[in-house]
């Protein structure tokens, strides 16, 4: 078979579609965040919207947005040319990947799925070198990085929720690979890495409005880095990537702080009680600073954990090492612990 059907052929048996499990009353799978966009700020992102901007090819992104962000991501040594958008932190990924095309991207398992996924779909090559013991294995990384590598790596960590040492992003960014830090939770453990942006030629950070501001469904994300690799990526990209509606999402969003911080906080402190109290089940969980945690399991016990979760109607996400729980409302996180101490007891 030639041509075009044997591209489709190639393309259905090797690249995967992203799949998501069903939608349940309790879904603690996406680390999504559990509280719905403000209402007030909604009607405000309604009476912001100008009828005259529909009909036009919308700036992407405008002045505001761009000042906004500038603003919200506190590095003092970055200008406008620094930063740039994506429909989501997922494009922004897709892009770089296809940037970096001829170069191999390296990640650390566990780690987020979606940078192997779409360098598949880039035909990008990736090579995995898995943490030990939730540290990055420098030495192997070592050997591998230079300037023809590309690293993503998501701080805090997902899967797992925990942040590397900062020594640690330094060597990786020491072999002169080009360290991508996925910041998509930064909100949740308020550590970044953007005020090493301008220190640092080769280390890019991206991060996304779905998490601390309740805006999967806007997809809007951003990216910091170089003046020269923002230039390039705004080459790459489609020219109206993030529509305008969603920009005003974002722009509310970043006007309103205050509100969001709130309800940080309450997830916050959710994430630590749930934490505290599976450790006090006797179970390994790591020291997650995401809106979601981590629990280490073997295989018998996760599956029966899985087993009676999806009979209460609460779907969290399946690893190799065990489950990542999303901190849901605090009646959602009580399910999931009455659920984790039942097995425990069963199992004495
Ligand atoms: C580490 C990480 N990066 C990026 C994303 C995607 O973010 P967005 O919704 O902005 O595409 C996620 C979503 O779960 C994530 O966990």
């Amino acid at each position: 078979m030639k041509g075009y059907k044997r591209c489709v052929e190639y393309i259905r048996q090797n690249l995967f579609e992203y799949q998501t499990e069903n939608r349940t009353k309790n879904y603690l799978a996406l680390n999504e965040n559990p509280f719905p966009f403000p209402r007030d700020l909604l009607r405000d992102v309604f009476n912001c919207i100008d009828e005259k901007k529909l009909p036009i090819y919308y700036d992407s992104p405008d002045d505001e947005l761009l000042n906004l962000l500038l603003k919200y991501v506190g590095n003092e040594k970055l200008n406008k040319k620094n930063i740039s958008i994506g429909n989501g932190a997922d494009e922004i990924i897709y892009y770089l990947l296809l940037m970096f095309k001829e170069l191999e991207t390296v990640v650390f398992p566990p780690t987020y799925s979606c940078y192997e996924l779409f360098a598949r779909d880039v035909g990008v090559k990736v090579v995995s070198l898995p943490l030990l013991d939730e540290r990055i294995p420098l030495d192997k990384a070592e050997k591998l990085l230079n300037e023809n590598t590309v690293v993503f790596l998501p701080s805090p960590n997902n899967p797992t929720g925990h942040y590397f040492e900062d020594e640690e992003i330094e060597r990786l960014l020491s072999t002169n690979a080009l360290v991508v830090v996925d910041e998509a939770y930064y909100e949740f453990g308020k550590k970044s890495y953007v005020s090493w942006v301008g220190k640092y030629e080769n280390l890019v950070v991206i991060r996304t409005f779905s998490k601390a501001f309740s805006l999967a469904a806007q997809r809007i994300g951003y990216i910091v880095g170089s003046e020269s690799l923002i230039d390039a990526y705004n080459r790459i990209r489609l020219p109206f990537n993030v529509d305008y509606v969603s920009q005003v999402f974002a722009k509310i969003a970043l006007k309103n702080l205050h509100i969001f911080e709130e309800r940080i906080d309450l997830i916050i402190n959710e994430r630590e009680k749930v934490k505290k109290k599976l450790v006090e089940f006797g179970f390994k969980v790591s020291d997650s600073k995401g809106n979601f945690v981590f629990v280490y399991l073997e295989q018998k016990i996760r599956e029966k954990l899985l087993d009676i979760l999806k009979k209460k109607e609460i779907t969290v996400r399946k690893f190799p090492q065990g489950l990542r729980i999303t901190i849901g409302f605090p009646e959602q996180n009580e399910k999931v612990l009455a659920t984790f101490m039942e097995v425990r007891e069963n199992e004495n």
